[in-house]
């Protein structure tokens, strides 16, 4: 067995997002991940250049005009062709199987960017999975941000799942993070008046279709 400490993510940890995700849907955590893991991740999102951000909507989506009225944050998606990206991504890999021995959620496989949010940039309410059209079942989202004051502004709005009323209003601190069923919670960010970083992900299920395994779109 290896030590606690070198343990990216507890299964006390598990336990408690397993819980979560089972009774209310969703759960925030303050400090989920070890500061082996956290620190490194701050250090590698600050150190992206211009060149790496791509502005969200383009590429992936057909109506990119639409899109950037949403939003109007920048994303890298990680990969296990660094380092540290691939120690998170093991993390996740980890969480996925603990979800699954657990729930029997069927989780497939995880996708991942860090999103950049400059001075002034929102992210307006939306899901992240429409129900029956996409293979998202869970959201994470990480913050990387050290100390934020409410007026940095920039918290991320959960809304109960009629949409109409807010559940939580989560700070973008270091080292929290918020998990939630990806079709059941609408969400938003407010416009941040200060450089807000962090790390969204999504566990899928394999949207196998005529012996096709995991087709896009
Ligand atoms: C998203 C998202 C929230 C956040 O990328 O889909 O809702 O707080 N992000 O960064
Ligand atoms: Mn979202």
């Amino acid at each position: 067995m290896t030590s606690a400490d070198s343990v990216a993510l507890s299964e006390e940890s598990i336990d408690t997002i397993a819980d979560g995700l089972n009774d209310a849907g969703y759960i925030i955590i303050s400090n989920a991940l070890s500061a082996e893991l956290l620190n490194p991740l701050q250090n590698r999102v600050l150190k992206l250049s211009d060149r790496n951000w791509q502005q969200a909507g383009i590429g992936r989506s057909s109506s990119f005009q639409k899109n950037s009225d949403i939003r109007s944050d920048s994303l890298y998606w990680i990969s296990t062709d660094n380092p540290i990206e691939a120690a998170y991504l093991q993390a996740m890999e980890e969480l996925r199987s603990g979800l699954n021995r657990r729930l029997y959620m069927g989780l497939f496989d995880y996708e991942s960017h860090f999103a950049t949010y400059p001075k002034g940039a929102y992210y307006q309410k939306h899901v992240d999975a429409l129900k029956g059209k996409s293979n998202r079942i869970v959201s994470t989202i990480l913050y990387l941000n050290n100390i934020w004051q409410k007026k940095d502004g920039g918290e991320l709005l959960l809304y109960s799942e009629q949409g109409d009323s807010v559940i939580e209003t989560v700070k973008p601190e270091l080292g929290t993070m918020v998990f939630f069923l990806s079709e059941k919670f609408p969400h938003e960010v407010l416009k941040a008046s200060r450089q807000r970083y962090s790390l969204t992900g999504w566990f899928r299920v394999n949207g196998s279709e005529s012996g096709r395994v995991d087709p896009p779109n």
